[in-house]
């Protein structure tokens, strides 16, 4: 019998991500980065998943988004044109005492939080990292590491028109890496200095923009939803008009109750043609679209749902921690949706004697083409369950000595700890099946029901 032990809080979460590879601090062995995090086996796959699950739903399966992938540096007038090197800053302020700095903005007294000393006035803090393109290091050969991928969608605008023959209303979707010099940063991934973007501009006709923003804000929370995040621990949230940024004209969040509480996991906002008309402007090429029913020219609207692929692995993690009590013993497990979970299958043979160690290797190869599969042989085999949940593996198949003479292998599923026993070579077809969604008990030819805990 299982039941609920203690909930997931951040120092608990950190310290099952280091032990179990999903992420380690970034340079750990000079101290770290303040900042940056590597993700380890185990975190890479997770958000891998995340990633293909993003790219799947928005590009893959429909008809009007398509990709791009563009540099990382970019010409130095986008940043001018799109307000960044102008605005895009924070309130900083300093401890006289203790020298460390904060954001003014997120301070509720106006003293140092680490010390109670007292602070400077606060000046506004260019987030934007900056260095230097070719061998002289001199202002004119000044780059910025973009804070944001959507710049390089916007100045591909015109590219895309001409070569994708798509019409309005139709997006572009970029997945990658984001730098930003935040002042403070902390809750684990959740703000960091370097991260991942999973950006889409949706273009659409001026006049339309209101119905787009909200299909987006629909589309996009039910996506989370669809990942398996409690639907409890997700809203909306739509921003004052006193909260919303220089470019946009409506915004929604779509937060996550994380342990630290309701925070921003994506934004939708309605961008207009702000980006479109500065580009233009600024670059003195014509970005209007041309619409071929209307007959007409114009600048489109863009609504952006803007969403941070390591705040969603942290949502994910958080949603998906769970400790239980199992006779008498703590388990903690990661309840993974499948399409997530960074191992689907592991094989563990019960013991590492020559004949059942050829025959799990055997499995394993069949296996491990079509799916993340592990192989296991190390310690009893209740610890290795143990440590499969704690990966979030769904799916655990035994080889013991009874397989050799029946030729029948045990399928024990995480959430429930059930298992099946099911004829060696209907193996990969069941998993399949399992991993797509069916009931474990629903059984191959030849199965039969083994343990229901
Ligand atoms: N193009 C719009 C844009 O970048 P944003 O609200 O500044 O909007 C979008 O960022 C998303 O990127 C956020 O909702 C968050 O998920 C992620 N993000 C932003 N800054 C981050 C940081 N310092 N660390 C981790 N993720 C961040």
């Amino acid at each position: 019998m299982s039941e609920k032990a203690g909930k997931v809080t951040m120092e608990k979460l950190v310290s099952l991500c280091q032990r179990r590879g999903f992420v380690f601090p970034s340079s750990d062995i000079y101290g770290g980065l303040s900042g940056c995090w590597d993700y380890g086996p185990a975190g890479i796959e997770l958000k891998r998943n995340v990633k293909e699950a993003w790219w799947r739903s928005i590009v893959q399966e429909r008809d009007d988004v398509v990709g791009i992938d563009s540099s990382i540096l970019m010409n130095p007038k986008v940043w001018e044109a799109s307000g960044h090197v102008a605005g895009f800053s924070d309130p900083l302020v300093e401890c006289k005492n203790c020298h460390l700095r904060w954001r003014a903005d997120q301070l509720t007294e106006n003293k140092c939080p680490a010390c109670g000393g007292e602070l400077t006035e606060p000046r506004q803090f260019n987030l934007m990292f900056k260095t230097f393109i070719g061998p002289v290091e001199e202002a004119a050969a000044t780059v910025y590491l973009r804070p944001e991928t959507a710049q390089g969608i916007f100045v591909n605008f015109m590219n895309i028109v001409n070569t994708s023959r798509k019409r309005l209303p139709f997006g572009v979707a970029q997945i990658g890496k984001s730098f930003r010099n935040e002042i403070t940063t902390g809750n684990f991934i959740f703000r960091s200095r370097e991260f991942e973007q999973m950006e889409m501009e949706f273009f659409v006709k001026p006049g339309t923009d209101g119905q787009w923003l909200d299909y987006w804000v629909q589309e996009r929370f039910n996506w989370y939803v669809k990942l398996g995040i409690k639907k409890d621990n997700l809203r909306r949230r739509e921003h004052g008009q006193e909260e919303l940024a220089h470019y946009a004209r409506g915004c929604f969040d779509i937060e996550y109750l994380f342990p630290m509480g309701w925070s921003e996991l994506e934004g939708i906002a309605n961008r207009c043609d702000f980006d479109l008309k500065q580009h233009m402007t600024h670059s003195g090429k014509s970005l209007e679209y041309y619409d071929d029913e209307t007959k007409e020219h114009y600048l489109p609207y863009i609504i952006e749902p803007s969403a941070g692929v390591d705040r969603s692995v942290l949502a994910i993690l958080c949603d998906a921690y769970d400790e239980e009590t199992v006779n008498d013993e703590l388990r903690v497990v990661f309840h993974f949706h499948p399409d997530l979970a960074p191992v689907k299958v592991a094989v563990l043979p019960l013991s590492r004697k020559e004949n059942l160690a050829s025959l799990a290797k055997e499995v394993y190869g069949v296996l491990r083409p079509c799916f993340a599969t592990q192989y296991d042989d190390t310690q009893a085999i209740g610890r290795r369950y143990r440590r499969q949940d704690e990966l979030g593996t769904p799916y655990c198949v035994t080889i013991d000595f009874a397989s050799l003479e029946d030729n029948m292998a045990t399928i024990r599923e995480r959430d429930s700890m059930n298992q099946i026993r099911v004829p060696i070579p209907a193996l990969k077809d069941t998993l399949l099946a399992k991993l797509a969604g069916e009931d474990l008990f629903i059984l191959p030819e030849g199965g039969k029901i083994w343990k229901q805990e």
